[in-house]
């Protein structure tokens, strides 16, 4: 019944009335920013601001780090994939972020498994993305002591901006807590001149991109990738 709703909702999505039947399905959760209720729908730009004070940035050389200052590579595409799973992609590196098997965090230039996140809503508003592939497995029952909960590997830019292994994260702390920031007038302005061909160097990519749909397209990407 709910998944009925949820294929009904995406096909309607354009026209459906904001106070219809619909309206809470098709809200961000909470009103914070989150995609958990637009599976199937349109990519939401966002950017992610980590509880460390710096926002989550995806650069055209695969590397991921935190940034303090307004930055192009900060602006983010995020897909609901699944119900509470998410793939996050850079509007102008278009790579995804993605977490590896050594709990390192890359930018993907291709979809793949490595590039799904849990999503979940924490205290305070913050979320946090968790590798949906990699985690930390339970110690067996063979264990002398008690066996321990399995633990998953977090999304987590630290204090001087530098992500860190996903094995040495916890859902606790600060560097692994993002709020989905939607954009601001600046954010908005900067994706203009650098959609329109303004931009500086920041965007070598800007002449490949169609500025009506880059939301359309990647998500045909994504489902490419599924
Ligand atoms: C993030 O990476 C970029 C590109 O490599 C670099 O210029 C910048 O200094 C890094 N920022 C931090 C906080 O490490």
């Amino acid at each position: 019944m709910g998944l009925i709703w949820l294929l009904l909702l995406s096909l309607l999505e354009p026209g459906w009335p904001a106070a219809g039947p619909g309206a809470r399905l098709r809200r961000d959760a909470g009103g914070r920013g989150g995609v958990y209720e637009h599976l199937g729908g349109a990519p939401r730009r966002r950017k992610l601001y980590c509880a460390t004070k710096y926002h989550l940035q995806l650069h055209p050389s695969g590397r991921v780090n935190g940034s303090l200052e307004n930055s192009a590579y900060s602006i983010l595409e995020m897909t609901a994939v699944e119900v509470g799973i998410v793939a996050i992609k850079g509007l102008f590196s278009g790579r995804y972020l993605a977490m590896n098997k050594r709990g390192r965090l890359y930018a993907s230039e291709s979809y793949n498994a490595e590039c799904e996140f849990v999503e979940r809503i924490h205290e305070l508003g913050y979320n946090t993305y968790a590798s949906r592939l990699y985690r930390t497995a339970p110690s067996g029952p063979g264990a002398q002591r008690q066996p321990s909960a399995e633990r998953l590997w977090y999304v987590s830019v630290n204090g001087k901006g530098r992500p860190r292994r996903g094995f040495k994260t916890r859902r606790t702390q600060k560097s692994s807590l993002f709020l989905p920031r939607v954009l601001d007038p600046k954010d908005h302005e900067m994706v203009r001149l650098l959609q329109s061909g303004a931009g500086g160097p920041l965007n070598p990519r800007q002449g490949q991109r169609s500025p009506t749909s880059p939301g359309a397209e990647g998500l045909r990407k994504v489902n490419r990738g599924l």
